[in-house]
């Protein structure tokens, strides 16, 4: 297994955050470096070969498909998915996704997958000492409606450490996948929360050396939708294509 020159034990956020000014001053605009220093691990894991063509009608004899009835509405209510409720902000987020000219994504898939209150994922590959909920699962999904939007009811997630450098911690995010017409146009990002202190110092969040493209995944707090004595509420627009597009990260293999 490869190992990479660093060690993330003795790398302070200070040498972190050097190398994330650094590059950023090189490239302050365009897309996200996929061999990005400062998030260690984009060094192996970032594509190294031509990506292949793949026919999509060939693709879609092996890949997942879902048929639009199989998406029930209370799948976009993560609150509700066990028998109690779980700990934590309960939350909105809603929002549209269009493509460049500002039209609506009909009838789009849209998946989301978070970490609870306290910063855990409900996933085996994540030990950190932070509680599990039992009634909280960090999954749904739903389908945009007839004039492209999404939303959904949950926990606002905690921020998490994660090993890429000495007290390293990931800001408070929610990921998002949109499935597209068929497998192969899978889209995935992360949306993160206004005001988080952690995106400055985060080299994932800071891959996007540019500020307009980086504030894009950035939610809105929005006060209208907001429910008394219930929940808080954030919007969060995805534009497909265009110079005003979300960020949208690269598959991997
Ligand atoms: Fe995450």
């Amino acid at each position: 297994m490869p190992v990479l020159p660093f060690d993330p034990v003795t790398t302070s956020q200070q040498e972190i955050s050097d190398e994330i000014a650094k590059i950023q001053a090189d490239s302050p605009t365009g897309a996200p470096l996929l061999d990005f220093r400062p998030y260690r691990s984009s060094l192996l894991r970032h594509p190294t070969k031509e990506l292949r063509l793949i026919d999509p009608e060939g693709a879609e004899l092996l890949a997942p498909v879902f048929g639009h009835s199989d998406v029930a509405p209370v799948e976009s209510d993560l609150t509700i998915q066990r028998g109690g409720e779980p700990i934590g902000e309960r939350m909105r987020v809603h929002g549209r996704v269009v493509d460049g000219d500002g039209r609506p994504v009909r009838r789009q898939l849209v998946e989301i997958w978070q970490a609870n209150a306290a910063g855990r994922y409900s996933h085996q590959g994540d030990q950190h000492p932070a509680p599990l909920d039992p009634n909280f699962t960090g999954v749904g999904r739903c389908l945009t409606d007839d004039d492209g939007w999404y939303s959904f009811t949950t926990i606002k997630p905690g921020p998490y450490p994660w090993r890429n450098h000495h007290n390293a911690w990931r800001p408070a995010h929610i990921h998002f996948s949109l499935f597209g017409t068929d497998f192969t146009q899978r889209l995935i990002t992360q949306m993160y929360f206004p005001g988080d202190q952690l995106i400055a110092l985060d080299p994932i969040a800071q891959s996007i050396t540019s500020p307009a493209a980086l504030s894009r995944l950035i939610a809105s707090y929005d006060h209208a939708r907001s429910e008394h004595e219930w929940l808080l509420g954030y919007r969060w627009d995805i534009v497909l294509t265009g110079s005003h597009a979300t960020y949208l990260e690269p598959s991997d293999d």
